[in-house]
């Protein structure tokens, strides 16, 4: 082992120790190599079934997509599905989305808005509260048997700065406690006023950890997205908080370190450039000096159309990708224009499949440079306004999500290694400090998966 390994390793931003930027202590996470049978094994599926999903928040979608009352959007995880609704007063219930006569769906789409719920076996309705409110032919059934008006069996659902989560366990932590960031750090991106302008659900041949490892680290870019160099560094600040929670900080609008030439502005910077408010055309300065000329830019820009919201946000934040990870399967590229939600969901019986569920949450400015990262890969020519929540687009096995060059690669890279992990050569994986949130993540799985949780 080279002695220096951590000496030679650029990974601190050197923020102040106040700022949300800040470098995070060290945690000692150990050197354990875990046995890869979970990334496959059934047993183990069945493990995070009982000690693991039914125990912690998950985010369940975004509360602007539900505006008024009886405004619903559905989510399912592995075997099951939720309801989230908007209540009179406001807030936010979620319900089991299963009827308490004879166990069918009550809501059999992904979105919508009802002034009150029905079972579309016999009818029986619901309030948007989730109460009991009419029994199709009451009188056929024996009175002791509904005597308990048996309604929508609800679940915990919290609200995180716009973000919305449900939890199955009645005695978990609140959610603010649970996620393990700092106050502040996902509310100030005022998430609330960005609408969801894409949703793509593609289904992969590989185990949900799988996917949630390759997103967790930038180690794996000069490799598998080498046109990334070009725009960003590879070396990220990685900071591991409570809970499992954990970020990744991607200097971007800069060459990576690996890059020789350090000065010449080519297209990549230009494009970036131009997002960032400057005619590239016009601009002097090296690549060395393009990050922070589009800092600079993209404030002076906030200040011109009103984002207050931006004095919040520390210089890097304008340009860098803060790649927020909460436990267990929820990464979060986030980024003053928007927010690149990522959710890895489990296949109810294959572990080997997973959803990759992405959201591209953007607020609407009028101006077209001000968007949302080119590596979200938002299609060309779509809503943005927020006028439309546009449908889910499921893409099937095998069939190229079209999620942007950088995003598409990782799908193909995916079940490849799922395949050489279920290998009797493989003994488990072998992380680096560059992967270190990966190791994180995998230390708090097991503390659910052990009882220690
Ligand atoms: S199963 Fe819902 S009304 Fe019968
Ligand atoms: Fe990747």
């Amino acid at each position: 082992m080279a002695v220096n390994y951590k000496a030679e390793w650029p990974m601190s931003l050197g923020a102040a120790r106040d700022t949300l930027e800040a470098k995070q202590p060290d945690i000692d996470n150990g050197l354990d190599v875990p046995d890869p049978s979970r990334y496959y094994s059934p047993e183990f599926m069945r493990l995070e079934w009982q000690k693991l999903w039914p125990r912690v928040w998950l985010l369940a979608g975004v509360g602007s997509d539900i505006p008024e009352e009886g405004d619903y959007f559905t989510f399912a995880v592995g075997a099951e599905e939720f309801v989230l609704v908007r209540q009179a007063d406001r807030g936010v219930r979620a319900f089991y989305n299963v009827c308490p006569h004879r166990g069918n769906r009550v809501v059999l789409n992904e979105q919508g808005s009802v002034a009150r719920f029905t079972c579309a076996f016999h009818g029986w309705q619901f309030g948007c509260n989730g109460k009991l409110e009419r029994i199709t032919d009451e009188a056929t059934f024996n009175p002791k048997l509904v005597a308990h008006k048996p309604g929508l069996t609800e679940v915990r659902c919290e609200s995180l700065g716009g973000i919305l989560f449900i939890n199955m366990d009645p005695n978990a932590a609140p959610l603010a406690q649970a996620i393990g960031l700092p106050p502040g750090y996902i509310e100030n991106y005022e998430i609330d006023k960005m609408h969801v302008v894409h949703q793509v659900r593609s289904e992969w041949q590989a185990n949900w950890k799988t996917g949630v490892d390759a997103f967790y680290e930038t180690y794996h870019l000069p490799w598998v997205h080498p046109q990334t160099q070009g725009v960003m560094e590879d070396f990220s600040q990685y900071d591991l908080y409570p809970n499992g929670a954990s970020r990744m900080i991607v200097p971007i609008c800069v060459k990576s370190h690996r890059v020789a030439d350090q000065e010449t502005v080519e297209p990549y910077l230009q494009f970036m450039l131009k997002e960032g408010g400057i005619d590239p055309g016009s601009f002097a300065g090296s690549a060395r000096e393009v990050r922070r000329a589009i800092q600079v830019s993209k404030r002076a820009r906030a200040r011109s159309v009103g984002l207050t919201h931006y004095d919040k946000f520390t210089d890097g934040q304008l340009t860098d990708s803060w790649a927020t990870g909460v436990f267990p399967n929820v990464q979060m590229g986030m980024h003053p224009e928007g927010v690149f939600i990522m959710r890895f969901l489990p296949h109810a019986t294959d572990p080997e499949t997973f959803y990759y569920d992405t959201m591209i949450l953007y607020r609407y400015i009028d101006d077209p440079n001000y968007t949302v990262p080119a590596w979200m890969g938002l299609p060309a020519g779509i809503d943005v306004t927020g006028q439309t929540r546009p449908n889910v687009i499921h893409v099937p096995v095998g069939q190229k999500p079209n999620l942007g060059d950088v995003l598409d690669q990782d799908s193909e890279l995916l079940p490849v290694q799922q395949k050489g992990i279920r290998s009797r050569a493989f003994r488990g994986p072998l992380w680096s400090e560059q992967e270190q949130r990966v190791r994180h993540f995998h230390k708090e799985l097991d503390r659910y998966i052990n009882g220690q949780k």
